[in-house]
């Protein structure tokens, strides 16, 4: 029996599981963004909230989406206790990257962490890719097939090199497609070492 990340078990998850803090936000994203000057951010499957917090401590003004409202209710929450402004760069909007996509807008950055969405994830990609403007940064990480646990469904898996063939060159130079081992921790730690698969993109025009 397979798990079926639709939008009820998200937000079933959210609500059986309570959390007092965000946690950390993702370390790919610290390494690979903070290099960069921030502008507008488009955070897919947010969470609680900890990477476009992140993100917005750090000068981006941040539209946070998550398919769950319980999920996003947790993320304002963690924000407005936080100092500095960060709640006022947030935006938190409800919406299903697989299905809708993300509007008209464009972003300087568009990010996904860990977003099992149903279906195969080369129609997210694509809904995120179209979310990047000219110039802009598409950064996404999963967690990579070869380390599939047992129960969970494909879905939840994605191979970095893969998603890459999608992105059409004349359009998109990759900067980094490949695999990482971190030890787990805190954010998503079970005492392992965690695999992430790590995309990011720059979008030629
Ligand atoms: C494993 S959690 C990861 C949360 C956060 N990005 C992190 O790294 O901690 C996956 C998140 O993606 C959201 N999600 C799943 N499918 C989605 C979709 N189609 N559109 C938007 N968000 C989705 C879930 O509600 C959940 O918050």
């Amino acid at each position: 029996m397979t798990e079926e990340f639709d939008r009820a078990f998200w937000e079933e998850r959210y609500r059986r599981h309570r959390s007092s803090d965000p946690g950390e936000p993702n370390p790919q994203l610290v390494a690979e963004v903070a290099e960069l000057v921030p502008g507008s951010a488009l955070d897919v499957g947010c969470g609680e909230g900890a990477e476009a917090m992140w993100l917005a401590s750090r000068g981006w003004w941040v539209t946070a989406t998550d398919i769950a409202a319980s999920a996003l209710e947790r993320a304002r929450r963690h924000a407005e206790i936080l100092d500095d402004g960060v709640a006022d760069r947030i935006e938190w909007v409800r919406a299903d990257l697989t299905g809708e996509g993300a509007g008209e807008r464009r972003f300087d950055l568009v990010t996904a962490h860990y977003v099992h969405p149903v279906g195969p994830p080369e129609a997210m990609l694509a809904n995120l890719a179209a979310a990047v403007a000219p110039g802009g940064t598409l950064f996404v990480v999963g967690h990579h097939p070869s380390h599939r646990r047992h129960a969970s469904a494909a879905e939840a898996y994605v191979a970095a090199e893969r998603l890459a063939t999608e992105l059409a060159p004349e359009r998109w130079e990759v900067v980094v497609a490949e695999t990482r081992s971190r030890p787990a921790g805190g954010h998503h730690g079970h005492g392992t070492t965690l695999w992430d698969s790590v995309l990011r993109a720059r979008r030629r025009v």
